[in-house]
């Protein structure tokens, strides 16, 4: 990290809309008022207060939006809840280390989380040139110092190097949120958050309910999220005792990046910069079948190019209501085609190009082999499938049981994990003899 540059308050005469502070920094004394902005070092980002487009009323945010592009895009708001309306705005450090919003009335509108840190008087925030905006405990700007960072707090966009999820040290949970319109930053109705359960799972909610899931994270892919490895652009999911979290990273620095939650359509879209405009390169969910729970339990989506959405049971299952099912009625999900014995005269069937059933619920032991698995399930009438938690390097590691229905499958045309079903014995010997 850079050495912060002391807060000059020199400011630029300047036609442009906003006056940029000659610094990327602001301290203890320092502050930015009005149309004043810090820019980050490399000329990348900046940070200010903006008015959003078409709001005639005098609504303004403190955000961070790209210098270098002439679209106004902001991918991170400070006060997104609580306007300034009696401007100037004016941003500060208060001497116990939080980030101030104050109006033109001197009412603070809006401060940021307690410092994580104890800092000195020689504290500051510096806006980085990956869009970060972070507090330095001591003003070094080490990664020792840090006391509050943006990052910890998105909008409703991820930058390459965000992490979405859970840092259990920290004790915070990021998400992205909507934007209700755009001309109106404050939180709309979608939410795309981590849920911690079994297995390390994204999931999109419109309100309280589930809308899209990425699929579990088997150590290698999301398995519900095709191609999310595109060129020049990596992702990780990481998941350890500390934190589990999404991160994405681009391999050419200069490529302009993001991903956000789209308020209108519901989608979480990427996108690009190029040739004087952002192009979507993806964006999930993207077909029927990532609908959330569309086939009910024991069901899966066959979404194929060329023919109508459909679902389809689970080898040796059948839909609990035929009639509902011819009529396109998929959410009764369904049923054994033969009951469990429940000892070990059931058996398993293996199905491998599947988005893994939602594993929240599911239980994890992440020392067992699969051999040792497959005894955990058998042994255990509840048990309804059990696949390798892991498949990182080709081999199968852990172990991953499900105790209760299987939801929230679609098929894909790859092969994506072995996941083993438990049949009863009869349907097992049906389906061998089928070939
Ligand atoms: C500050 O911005 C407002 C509108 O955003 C503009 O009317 C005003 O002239 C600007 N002031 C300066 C000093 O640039
Ligand atoms: C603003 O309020 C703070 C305390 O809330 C006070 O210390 C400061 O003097 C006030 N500033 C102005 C310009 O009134
Ligand atoms: C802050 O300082 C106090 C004593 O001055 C100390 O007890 C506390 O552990 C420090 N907190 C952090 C987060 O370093
Ligand atoms: C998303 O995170 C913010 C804090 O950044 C929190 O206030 C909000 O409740 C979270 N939303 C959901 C739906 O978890
Ligand atoms: C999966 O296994 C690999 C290789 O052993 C390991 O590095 C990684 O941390 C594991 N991932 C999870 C989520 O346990
Ligand atoms: C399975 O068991 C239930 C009761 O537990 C019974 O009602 C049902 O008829 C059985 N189904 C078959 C196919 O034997
Ligand atoms: C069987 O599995 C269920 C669900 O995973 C679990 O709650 C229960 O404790 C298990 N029973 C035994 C005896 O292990």
């Amino acid at each position: 990290m850079r050495a912060p540059a002391r807060a000059l308050l020199v400011v630029f005469a300047t036609t442009c809309l906003s006056i940029s502070i000659a610094t990327d920094t602001i301290d203890h004394a320092a502050s930015i008022t009005g149309n004043q902005t810090l820019i980050s070092a490399g000329g990348i980002f900046r940070l200010g207060f903006y008015n959003p487009p078409g709001s005639s009323d005098a609504r303004a945010y403190l955000g961070i939006w790209y210098a270098g592009i002439p679209v106004q895009t902001v991918v991170w708001v400070a006060n997104r809840r609580s306007p300034v309306v009696s401007s100037p705005g004016v941003l500060k450090l208060s001497p116990d280390g939080r980030l101030v919003i104050v109006d033109g009335r001197n009412t603070t509108v809006w401060s940021s989380a307690a410092p994580t840190r104890n800092i000195t008087t020689k504290v500051t925030a510096q806006l980085l040139d990956d869009g970060n905006f972070v507090l330095s405990s001591d003003g070094s700007g080490s990664s020792q110092s840090v006391a509050w960072q943006s990052f910890d707090y998105p909008t409703d966009t991820m930058l390459p190097g965000m992490k979405l999820g859970v840092d259990l040290k920290k004790g915070i949970a990021r998400n992205i949120t909507s934007c209700r319109s755009p001309t109106d930053p404050s939180p709309g109705a979608y939410t795309f958050k981590l849920v911690m359960g079994g297995l390390p799972e994204f999931f999109l909610f419109r309100g309280p309910e589930r809308i899209y899931a990425s699929g579990p994270w088997n150590g290698v892919v999301l398995t519900g999220v095709q191609n999310l490895n595109a060129e020049g652009y990596t992702f990780m999911v990481v998941s350890n005792a500390d934190e589990t979290y999404y991160a994405y990273y681009v391999s050419d620095p200069s490529a302009l990046s993001r991903l956000i939650l789209d308020g209108a359509t519901g989608q979480l879209q990427s996108y690009v910069w190029g040739n004087g405009a952002w192009s979507s390169y993806w964006y999930h969910p993207s077909d029927p079948c990532d609908s959330y729970y569309k086939c009910g339990a024991f069901g899966f989506g066959v979404c194929e190019v060329g023919q109508p959405p459909k679902c389809s049971c689970l080898p040796g299952f059948k839909p609990r209501s035929p009639e509902q099912w011819e009529q396109r009625g998929w959410s009764g999900g369904c049923t054994r085609s033969a009951n469990l014995s429940c000892g070990s005269g059931d058996g398993f069937w293996p199905v491998n190009r599947m988005k893994l059933p939602e594993a929240t619920e599911a239980t994890v032991r992440p020392d067992m082999t699969l051999a040792e698995c497959r005894q955990l399930c058998l042994g255990n009438c509840s048990c309804r499938a059990y696949a390798a938690a892991n498949i990182s390097g080709g081999i199968s590691h852990g172990c991953v049981i499900w105790g209760v229905d299987l939801l929230d499958m679609r098929q894909y045309p790859v092969v994506v994990q072995d996941v083993y079903i438990r049949l009863a014995r009869s349907e097992i010997d049906a389906l061998n003899a089928a070939g």
